[in-house]
């Protein structure tokens, strides 16, 4: 079978992850989650006490950082420096930190060559912020999930809730359009829609609405 890869991009909290595990299963292919490559970065320059304006020292420890996945029970986990992290990754500080330091170009540069290298070895569903505009610009389909920021903030409110965190809805509403400007202001690979990229606005659409146009549209490009 040829080889093929399906690059799902878009900000924060548009469903991205659930929606890309999910027709990574119907496919019966590999789910790539590049934002937890990001966490496990920003998670060891937390415990390093490196903040993130501190660019020459990031710079100075990309070659002491290694990244890399393996999957238990179909879970993508993430090695970072022959530690699983996954555990640790999830948290609101490691996600802003993440976002933080993605801004980076050479952190951005030894990520993507990770991303590249394990898109040319399988058929792959990758998802992120600059798959289809910058990592695999030849990706077999390019999906851009979009959202409003108040569905997105929602969206977040409610996983909180269910995790036992009460947070106010503005505050997170107005961490998320944060993270948008800088994923979407930054120099290098920002976060855009690519030109030949499907758009799909999940706002008003069930998980398995959004799952089926977008299998249906993959079965297109065949
Ligand atoms: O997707 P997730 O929220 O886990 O990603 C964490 C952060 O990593 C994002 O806020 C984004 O700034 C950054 N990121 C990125 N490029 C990617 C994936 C994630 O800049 N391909």
């Amino acid at each position: 079978m040829d080889i093929i890869n399906i690059a799902i991009d878009g900000p924060a909290g548009a469903g991205k992850s659930t929606i890309a595990k999910k027709i990574a299963k119907e496919l019966d292919i590999i789910y790539v989650d590049t934002g937890a490559m990001y966490r496990a970065f920003g998670l060891y320059c937390i415990r390093n006490n490196i903040s993130s304006n501190q660019n020459d020292i990031i710079n100075n420890i990309l070659n002491d950082i290694d990244i890399s996945i393996c999957y238990i029970d179909g879970e993508q986990q993430v090695i970072l420096n022959d530690e699983n992290v996954n555990q640790f990754i999830r948290d609101e500080e490691v996600g802003k930190m993440a976002s933080e330091i993605s801004v980076n170009k050479n952190v951005r540069l030894k990520l993507v060559e990770l991303q590249r290298n394990l898109a040319t070895k399988k058929s792959i569903v990758m998802d992120g912020r600059d798959i289809g505009t910058y990592v695999l610009p030849n990706a077999t389909t390019k999906i851009y999930l979009n959202a409003s920021v108040e569905t997105r903030a929602k969206r977040r409110h409610k996983e909180l809730l269910e995790k036992g965190i009460s947070r106010n809805l503005e505050s997170i509403e107005d961490e998320i359009g944060k993270r948008d400007y800088r994923d979407m202001n930054r120099e290098f690979a920002p976060l855009k829609k690519a030109d030949d990229a499907i758009e799909v606005d999940t706002s008003n659409l069930s998980i398995d609405e959004v799952v089926n146009k977008i299998l249906k549209m993959i079965n297109n490009n065949y």
